[in-house]
């Protein structure tokens, strides 16, 4: 046997992952199998079990202490507040220190949409795919404050080929090309109920993005904290791809950063209702954080403050402002993972092809708000949700391509 193999076989059956050999011996051609030893090489045995203990734990959540944080109102600063604000973080967006991240490393499962969520056609009258709309919201900003932004672009190994794709042949929606540039996020390995990594119907690891949160760790992996560095960035807007009216060249929430002190900010709008499934920002011991709609009590979220305000209702918009520092400092920690149970096909053990109708495998993701925590203070701006709020999430319903083209429609008057 080679020493590849004999290797690679003693490792598997130290994890108690020797279903893998079964793959690798059902395979014929001689470059996939060897492509499939060297991608079992790749994977941390030990990290994924750890995983998988993890995963039937409960979530640490109970025995924190939640507090409410403090929150600034945009549409209750005086026009003083605002002045103020605008002047800084205009004067910051044109000396050239803001850089723009959009999340677009993410499945798109709910939407349903074949290929990057980016390329999907809003429905408007002119067609516009999500990444023309966002290209829109740069070329304006370079008009109104006479810089070319930096735009990063996370896709994921799956849909990073069909992104760069999209872009070229649309001759990166007049945009400059050199202002862009893409990078990959990090893999894990999906597992069974039973903690098996499973083999993908391309008979290779199945394999999925880590999370939102494994931005951080991507940027520093993949050069982009160094270009950033090297361009003078001081401040980097971090957003996912899928709300058509995010806003993220905004001097209010740069000049608030600046004026506060702090490393980060977010965006929160209010909860729809105390029942709304959002996380919202909240402190856990302390530190900032985001408390998730299902670790959230029924109780605490109907709280109200003296003011009749929820006192849980800032919602987490991903909509974050990190200065450089904070991302250098994040990007080098590790973040814990949250398991998701999602739908996988497989092959399975006798080598046929399964696909599920049911959740059957457990996903690792890092979540972005995570890093929070690791940070001394944030601010927390609130915005209004017609002005800066419209996902596309499911295919139909809420958060959808109907009731975003709606809100985008409103506020842009365009067709
Ligand atoms: P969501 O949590 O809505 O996930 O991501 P999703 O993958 O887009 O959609 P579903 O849950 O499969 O339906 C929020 C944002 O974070 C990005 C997404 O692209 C989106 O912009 N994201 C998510 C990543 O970039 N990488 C990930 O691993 C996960």
């Amino acid at each position: 046997m080679d020493e590849k193999l004999k290797q690679i076989k003693q490792t598997l059956e130290k994890y108690g992952q020797e279903q893998l050999l079964d793959e690798y011996n059902r395979l014929t051609d001689v470059k996939q199998k060897q492509d499939f030893l060297d991608s079992i090489l790749t994977i941390d045995f030990n990290q994924v079990n750890n995983l998988y203990e993890k995963s039937k734990e409960e979530p640490a959540f109970a025995n924190s202490k939640i507090e409410p944080i403090d929150y600034v109102d945009k549409a209750k600063l005086s026009k003083e507040q605002y002045d103020e604000l605008n002047e800084i973080g205009t004067k910051e967006i044109k000396e050239g220190k803001l850089a723009v991240v959009t999340m677009a490393g993410g499945q798109g499962t709910r939407l349903g949409h074949t290929g990057p969520k980016g390329t999907f056609d809003l429905g408007l009258d002119s067609h516009k795919s999500i990444f023309e709309i966002l290209t829109d919201i740069l070329i304006k900003a370079k008009n109104d404050y006479g810089v070319d932004i930096p735009w990063y672009i996370m896709t994921s190994e799956e849909n990073n080929k069909q992104t760069e794709k999209f872009f070229s042949d649309n001759n990166y929606f007049g945009y400059p090309k050199q202002c862009i540039t893409f990078f990959k996020q990090g893999k894990l390995p999906m597992i069974s109920t039973d903690g098996k990594v499973l083999v993908d119907e391309h008979h290779k690891i199945k394999e999925a993005a880590d999370g939102h949160g494994g931005v951080f760790s991507s940027m520093l992996k993949d050069g982009v904290v160094y270009d950033m560095k090297a361009r003078g960035i001081e401040w980097i807007f971090i957003g996912g791809v899928d709300n058509v009216l995010v806003k993220p060249v905004d001097p209010i929430l740069i000049g608030l950063s600046v004026k506060k002190k702090v490393e980060a900010a977010g965006k929160s709008i209010v909860k729809a209702n105390p029942q709304e499934k959002v996380g919202v920002f909240c402190r856990k011991n302390g530190k900032p954080s985001v408390i998730e709609y299902s670790e959230i009590t029924p109780e605490m979220a109907e709280e109200k403050d003296e003011s009749g305000e929820l006192k849980y209702g800032e919602s987490h918009i991903l909509c974050n402002l990190f200065s450089i520092k904070a991302i250098e400092k994040v990007s080098k920690m590790d973040l814990s993972y949250h398991t998701a149970f999602k739908k996988a096909k497989y092959i399975d053990k006798n080598g046929q092809l399964v696909n599920p109708e049911k959740p059957n495998a457990y996903k690792f993701e890092a979540f972005l708000f995570d890093a929070f925590e690791s940070l001394d203070n944030i601010a927390i701006l609130r915005v209004k949700r017609e002005e800066e709020f419209a996902p596309v999430k499911n295919a139909e319903g809420v958060d959808s391509p109907e009731t975003a083209r709606k809100l985008y429609r409103d506020f842009h008057g365009e067709r």
